[in-house]
């Protein structure tokens, strides 16, 4: 990435937006050395659209189709379209509520992350943090980890653990785990775009400088 070439960051959501903003504030700040070029949803009223277009990031909803929990073939192709006019060079995936398949996870090899609200392996799939306070596990927390066709099965890139406090209800625990993430992605998103991450098979190997992305 040259000096002016900005990294290109496209995130897509299906909720509220708040990882969004941690990453259009990191970018805001210089923190990321990016920009985020383009916020698709998949629900037309979804938080995320709104908060892009406060934002000044253009932002357009596509609908998924007949399936509930993947795109279909129409939508897939019409994602990877946008995506590659918005010549993205990330996507971030924050709260995207769909498994994406293979024509999409070829169209961006190896570019495609995601937030997940566990310590991975444990725990994926949906409500993660529920999952953990019904399990009675101690500590939790998020990982990013690059998607691959599975649920939450990617490659780890970086995690951050959460305590889980006596008393926690599930809403409480959420925000303790969401307050991390808001740390956790844009730090890791700023590594991708500075080149400091390899990956060879199932390991991720930081090159991160004095930031550790675990802990
Ligand atoms: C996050 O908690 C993330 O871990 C999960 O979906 C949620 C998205 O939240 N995958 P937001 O829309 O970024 O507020």
């Amino acid at each position: 990435m040259t000096g002016e070439q900005k990294f290109r960051v496209g995130v897509l959501g299906s909720g509220k937006g708040t990882n969004l903003c941690a990453i259009a504030a990191g970018c805001a700040a210089g923190k990321i050395p990016g920009e985020v070029a383009l916020v698709l949803s998949d629900v037309p009223d979804a938080g995320i659209l709104e908060r892009a277009r406060q934002r000044g990031i253009p932002a357009r909803f596509i609908g998924p189709g007949k399936f509930r929990t993947k795109l279909d073939d129409e939508a897939e192709q019409t994602f990877v379209q946008v995506l590659r006019q918005a010549r993205v060079d990330l996507i971030a995936l924050a709260g995207f509520m769909r498994v994406l398949k293979g024509d999409f996870l070829r169209a961006f090899d190896g570019r495609i992350v995601n937030i997940h609200p566990s310590l991975l392996p444990s725990f994926p799939g949906l409500e993660a943090w529920k999952q953990a306070l019904d399990y009675g596990v101690k500590m939790t927390g998020c990982t990013v980890h690059f998607v691959d066709a599975g649920v939450d099965s990617g490659p780890i890139i970086a995690q951050r653990t959460v305590p889980v406090l006596d008393g926690d209800s599930p809403e409480s625990l959420h925000a303790r785990i969401q307050a991390a993430e808001h740390e956790l992605y844009p730090e890791t998103v700023a590594a991708l775009a500075r080149g400091q991450i390899a990956v060879r098979g199932r390991q991720v190997v930081g090159v991160m400088g004095e930031n550790s992305l675990c802990g």
